[in-house]
């Protein structure tokens, strides 16, 4: 093999000495030589050398310059300074700077000089591979604590889910006795009687809100079973959509629709997907009090790129080169702050206080999602708006990796 080694020198006598003993010492070294540091970094820069042989001192600067500005540049290569007799502390100082070894021009230069250039190269790609393997540490421990995050957010879900479906039977029934005696009241009092009139009226909304909290817990804890099969997401958008087209004439917001017509189906429960664009859609109406768009998008689309939940393992969510359905839905309003954003699919988590949402909606769809074993993801800008994107199996993928 080959090495490929530069020494910069000015003294042609030593140039001279050094060319016979690296010959002497194997057939292997190719030796190239600079004059000065202006050279010698020239080389080093466009040349890939396996070490750089240095003397001290240089018609134009120091061998400690040289090396400083390889490292400002980040280059790395086995550096070997070459010092007079009695100058070892330059030595010592340059080794501080990240120099691999030095060399005394004495009687035992002749001697020594193949062995330390060898070792200077042997430690260098020991370095190599130890930098090499530190960084695969770190990546295995990014992942792993990725991996250990999802897991306990996994488990958290699950313990909501099974105290939520308990609570959720435990109460429905006193709420149903309630909503009988507020019936039976109402027939009772005679049409002067407003104000309980009124009072009744009240107690029937609550206890429809608190019926309607509880589905959403119930169905929370029981997204277990679906029914798969190849849908077309636009339809099932097109009765998300009619279901509250009511409220986006109502609150002034403009519907953009960018379907792709003709999209390949996605795998898919369509009365779980209805449900969740229902829940996308009505976020996106509460974030505009004041009206604004709602941009809806699909499209398909091969997977290329490695990122969460996408990927070349087994286990991943999606593989590379799996084609996606993707859905989207923009809206121009609130936007959430960076800290909210870790918390919106957490059970629970609202911001719309309590005469608000019960924090349930993004905990249910991210369930749905997750059984469909696709993705969701969110992108937000605090007073621009919000994108959540939905990214489904293609129904003919799964079907034929499935046989
Ligand atoms: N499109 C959006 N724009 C701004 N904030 C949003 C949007 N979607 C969700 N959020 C934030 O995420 C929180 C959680 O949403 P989620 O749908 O889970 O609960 P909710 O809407 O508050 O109540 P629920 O859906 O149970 O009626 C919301 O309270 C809101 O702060
Ligand atoms: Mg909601």
């Amino acid at each position: 093999m080959i090495l490929k080694i530069l020494l910069i020198e000015d003294n042609p006598d030593h140039i001279e000495i050094t060319k016979r003993i690296l010959r002497k010492a194997s057939e292997d070294y190719q030796l190239d030589v600079a004059m000065d540091s202006r050279e010698g970094l020239k080389m080093i820069f466009e040349g890939s050398y396996d070490a750089v042989l240095c003397d001290y001192r240089l018609p134009d600067s120091t061998a400690l310059d040289v090396l400083k500005e390889i490292n400002n540049k980040n280059k790395k290569v086995p550096f070997i300074v070459v010092t007079a007799l009695g100058n070892e502390k330059v030595a010592v100082d340059m080794m501080k700077e990240g120099a691999y070894d030095y060399i005394v021009k004495d009687v035992l230069y002749s001697d020594t000089l193949d062995m330390i250039i060898k070792k200077a190269i042997d430690r260098y790609g020991v370095n190599k591979e130890k930098e090499r393997l530190e960084k695969e540490i770190i990546k295995a421990y990014r992942g792993l604590k990725e991996t250990q995050g999802q897991l306990i957010q996994a488990e958290k879900l699950s313990a909501v889910g099974q105290l939520a479906s308990g609570v959720a039977h435990e109460v429905r029934n006193p709420l149903g006795i309630i909503l009988q005696g507020v019936n039976y009241l109402e027939k009772k009092i005679s049409a002067k009687e407003t104000d309980i009139y009124e009072i009744l009226i009240m107690l029937k909304d609550n206890v429809k809100r608190a019926d309607k909290i509880i589905n959403a817990l119930l169905d929370f804890s029981r997204v277990a079973s679906l029914d798969l099969k190849p849908e077309d997401v636009n339809s099932i958008l097109e009765v998300s959509i009619s279901l509250v087209r009511t409220r986006f004439k109502f609150e002034n917001i403009d519907v953009i629709m960018e379907t792709k017509q003709g999209i390949p189906s996605a795998l898919a429960d369509k009365n779980k997907l209805e449900q969740v664009f229902i829940n996308l859609l009505l976020n996106a109406i509460q974030a505009m009090p004041a009206g604004g768009k709602i941009i809806i998008r699909t499209y398909d689309k091969i997977l290329e790129e490695i990122k969460k939940g996408i990927g070349r393992r087994e286990g991943d969510y999606f593989r590379v080169g799996e084609k996606a359905i993707i859905i989207e839905i923009e809206d121009t309003g609130s936007g959430i702050s960076e800290e909210n954003l870790k918390k919106i699919f957490d059970p629970f988590f609202t911001t719309k206080g309590p005469t608000g949402g019960a924090g349930l909606g993004l905990s249910v769809t991210q369930n749905i999602i997750n059984e469909h074993k696709g993705f969701i993801s969110v992108e937000s800008q605090i007073g621009k708006g919000t994108k959540l994107t939905v990214i489904l199996h293609a129904a003919e993928d799964v079907l034929k990796r499935e046989g």
